[in-house]
């Protein structure tokens, strides 16, 4: 059962600038149970990020799972983002209670209009029986 909500920011506009860079790590190993953090850090040369222009889903397995869009964001009751963290460039995915079925590949995918970059996470559970 999922409870999708929605989260919404007001910003005002800044200024559009340099090139889109993703950092995301390949891989991430969690034990079963707890909380895992897929990381996925936006950032934008010296400009600072607006989020006017930001478009951020996560996929898993190719699905659809987490979006940011229109400066709003959808979780689900084990999925989302921080919402403090935003502001940072900060798109980790936030995973509770992981099962082993969360395990596969997950990805990061930005468009800050015109540019666009994805970055792909492979979530490996240990300890599942
Ligand atoms: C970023 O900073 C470097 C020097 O630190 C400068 O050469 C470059 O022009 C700056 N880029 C932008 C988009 O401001
Ligand atoms: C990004 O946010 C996550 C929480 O979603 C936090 O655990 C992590 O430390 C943050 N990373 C950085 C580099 O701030």
């Amino acid at each position: 059962m999922l409870s999708l909500g929605f989260l919404c920011l007001f910003l005002l506009h800044q200024s559009v600038g340099a090139t889109l860079q993703l950092a995301a790590p390949p891989s991430r190993q969690v034990l079963v149970g707890s909380r895992a953090i897929l990381p996925c850090m936006i950032s934008v040369g010296n400009a600072s990020l607006d989020l006017n222009y930001l478009v951020v889903i996560w996929f898993f397995q190719n699905k659809e799972i987490l979006r940011f869009d229109n400066k709003c964001f959808s979780s689900t009751s084990r999925r989302s983002f921080e919402q403090q963290e935003v502001d940072n460039g900060n798109f980790s995915l936030a995973l509770s209670n992981v099962r082993s079925s969360d395990e596969g590949v997950y990805t990061c995918a930005v468009v800050y209009s015109p540019e666009r970059e994805d970055r792909e996470i492979r979530l490996i559970v240990l300890g599942k029986y």
